[in-house]
């Protein structure tokens, strides 16, 4: 069988990921416990994505590598917090500091809400080498009030236009991943896979 080598030690993603590519010739694997995150250096979903499955690729002997990037991205912030959304507080990965900041920041500029999107952007690259990456985008709006207690990062402030005026965090997973952009970038790459499984190769 297949490996695949997912770009992170999130249970979370691995679990969502490993369950989504079930019906395929693929074992599903995290990145080892040994190996350190690289520096995202990157100014894009797209390069940071990018940078983690080359850096990854060069422990897996030739398997496929599966990595992800992601951010929320505020219009009237001019696309803040954007790739910078897991230190956007000043602490990585705290996501209470992050919401305070991105509160802040649209309280700095006088409104209560503005549209936004999170993106997410996959990069496979396959045991040759080559890299194939995969979008997704949910549209909404983002306001200073926080809704929910499901989820993470900032989704108790944002408001996807296809639901029905709830927050992510007021929503179950399942219904969360029905729209979601990880879900959303997924679901093209589930497809590539399905067209032409040797995008793994
Ligand atoms: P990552 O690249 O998937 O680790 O996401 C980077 C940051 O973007 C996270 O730390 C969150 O702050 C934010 N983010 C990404 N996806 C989501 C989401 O689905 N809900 C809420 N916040 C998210």
């Amino acid at each position: 069988m297949k490996r695949l080598y997912l770009a992170t030690s999130n249970p979370g993603k691995v679990r969502e990921i490993s369950e989504l590519l079930a019906r395929f010739d693929v074992a599903v694997l995290p990145r080892s416990s040994d190996i350190a995150a690289p520096v995202e250096t990157g100014v894009t979903l797209t390069e940071n994505a990018i940078i983690k499955a080359n850096y990854d690729f060069e422990f897996v002997e030739g398997s496929a590598v599966l990595a992800d990037d992601s951010g929320l991205f505020v219009d009237i912030l001019d696309g803040s917090p954007g790739v910078y959304s897991s230190s956007f507080g000043g602490v990585e990965g705290d996501d209470k500091r992050n919401r305070a900041a991105l509160i802040e920041g649209l309280n700095g500029v006088g409104v209560d809400f503005s549209t936004a999107r999170f993106m997410c952007l996959m990069a496979l690259k396959g045991s040759s080498g080559r890299i194939a990456t995969f979008e997704g985008v949910v549209e909404g709006k983002v306001f200073t009030f926080e809704r929910g207690t499901h989820g993470f990062g900032y989704d108790s402030m944002f408001i996807p236009d296809e639901g029905d005026g709830r927050t992510f965090g007021e929503m179950e997973s399942f219904e969360k991943s029905t729209i979601s952009h990880r879900s959303r970038a997924l679901s093209k790459l589930i497809e590539a896979i399905s067209e032409d499984p040797s995008i793994l190769s």
